[in-house]
C-alpha cells in the first residue's frame, strides 16, 4: 500500500518516533511505500507531499519536533478542503490511506473524513495527556520530565533566597502535567483546572512551609482558576482570545501569595520548553509502538479508528470514543496528592 502520514496541531516529543515506527513496520512487514503531508492538513488539502523512504527515518526516534511540520489547518476549510477534494487528491497521488497523528482537533477532522468514507486512521498525540481511550499519550512523560528538572532548579535558588517559587506549566483544560511534575518535584501545592482552590488556602500552604524554614514550591497549570475568580479572569487579562494566557495565572498566583503572606515570591512560566527537544525513553517506545501498530490498522482496513494504550497493551479504539470528552484528573488522584501539600 501507499500510505500518507501527517502531523497536525501543537507539536509533541515523539512525533518523529511514530513516523519512524510506521515506516519501518510498513516497509519490512508489508512492502509499503510512505509519503508525508507537509504541515498537517494543509499538505493534504494542497497535495503538498514528500517521499518518506526508509533512509529518511534513520535515527528519528531520538529527535524532537516533526520532520513533516505541523499547522492548525482544518481539512474542511477553503476551496480545496472537504472529502470530495481530498479523495481526488488521494487518487492523483495514488495514496491508499491517511494516518493522522494529532490531538483532539486533528482527530475530530479525521473522524469527519472517515465518516464521509475516506480511508483515515489515527494516532493520539498531546503532551497534556487529556485524550480519552488511551492511558497515556507520548510527549506527556517528556513534558513531566522537563518540568521536574526545571522545578528541581527552582528549589535550589528558592532555598538560597528564602523565596516562594511558582512554576506555571502547560495544561489548558487539565492538570496532568502539573499533578505529575508537582508530585515528582515535591511541590507544596499543585493547582489544576479541575479543582477550584481559594487563594486563602494557597497562602496557608505557603505559610506553613515557610514557617518550617523551607522554600515553598507552588505548581500551577495554565488553565487553573482560583475559587471565586471565574468572572474576573478575562478582566484581569489572564486570558487571550478566550484561552488561558501563558504566564497569566502564574503571575497572578505569585502576586497574590506575596500580597497575602508577605513572603517574597517569583513566577517562572515554562511554556513551550515543555514541548521541545528529545523525547524520553518511555515516549520513544510508546510512540514507536503506536507508529508500528497504526500500519497494522491500515492493513486491516479499520478506518475510523486510532491506536491507544491500555496498561501496557496497544489497542484499537473508535475515534468516537477518543473524542467523547476530555480525560480529566479524577478526584481520587487530587485527594491523594493533597496529602503532600503544605505542612
Ligand atoms: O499541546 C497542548 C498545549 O500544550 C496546551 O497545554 C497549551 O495551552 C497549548 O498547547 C499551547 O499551544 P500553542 O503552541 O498554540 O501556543
Amino acid at each position: 500500500m501507499r500510505i500518507g502520514l501527517l502531523t497536525s496541531g501543537g507539536d509533541c516529543p515523539g512525533l518523529n518516533a511514530v513516523i519512524r515506527g510506521a515506516v519501518l513496520n510498513g516497509v519490512k512487514t508489508y512492502d509499503d511505500e510512505f509519503v508525508g503531508f507537509r504541515d498537517g492538513w494543509r499538505g493534504v488539502v494542497e497535495g503538498d507531499i514528500m517521499d518518506l523512504p526508509r533512509t529518511r527515518v534513520r535515527g528519528l526516534a531520538r529527535t524532537g519536533g516533526t520532520i513533516l511540520g505541523t499547522s492548525r489547518t482544518n481539512p474542511f476549510d477553503g476551496p480545496q478542503g472537504g472529502p470530495e477534494n481530498i479523495s481526488v487528491m488521494l487518487e492523483r497521488h495514488a495514496i491508499d490511506a491517511i494516518v493522522a497523528i494529532g490531538g483532539e482537533g486533528t482527530l475530530a477532522g479525521a473522524k469527519r473524513l472517515s465518516d464521509a468514507g475516506l480511508p483515515v486512521v489515527g494516532v493520539p498525540k498531546t503532551i497534556d495527556n487529556d485524550l480519552n481511550a488511551t492511558d497515556y499519550t507520548f510527549g506527556f512523560d517528556t513534558a513531566v520530565s522537563i518540568a521536574t528538572d526545571a522545578m528541581d532548579r527552582l528549589r535550589t535558588t528558592g532555598e538560597s533566597h528564602h523565596r516562594c517559587m511558582v512554576a506555571e506549566v502547560m495544561g489548558r483544560h487539565v492538570g496532568w502535567i502539573a499533578l505529575h511534575s508537582g508530585m515528582s518535584a515535591g511541590a507544596h501545592a499543585v493547582l489544576i483546572p479541575e479543582q477550584k482552590v481559594p487563594m486563602t488556602q494557597v497562602a496557608d500552604w505557603v505559610r506553613e512551609v515557610h514557617e518550617r524554614g523551607r522554600s515553598p514550591l507552588v505548581v500551577v497549570a495554565e488553565g487553573f482558576i482560583p475559587e471565586g475568580l471565574d468572572e474576573v479572569v478575562h478582566e484581569k487579562g489572564l486570558e487571550q482570545d478566550g484561552r488561558p494566557r501563558l504566564g497569566g495565572i502564574g503571575e497572578y498566583v505569585t502576586h497574590e501569595i506575596e500580597r497575602m503572606t508577605g513572603i517574597e515570591a517569583r513566577n517562572t512560566t515554562l511554556g513551550h520548553i515543555q514541548r521541545g527537544g528529545a523525547p524520553t525513553g518511555f515516549d520513544r517506545v510508546l510512540a514507536t509502538r503506536m507508529g508500528m501498530a497504526v500500519v497494522d490498522l491500515v492493513h486491516d482496513r479499520q478506518w475510523g479508528k486510532m491506536v491507544g494504550l491500555d496498561s501496557t497493551d496497544i489497542t484499537r479504539v473508535d475515534f468516537e470514543e477518543a473524542l467523547s470528552g476530555l480525560k480529566t484528573v479524577p478526584q481520587a488522584r487530587w485527594d491523594e496528592a493533597k496529602v503532600l501539600f503544605g505542612r
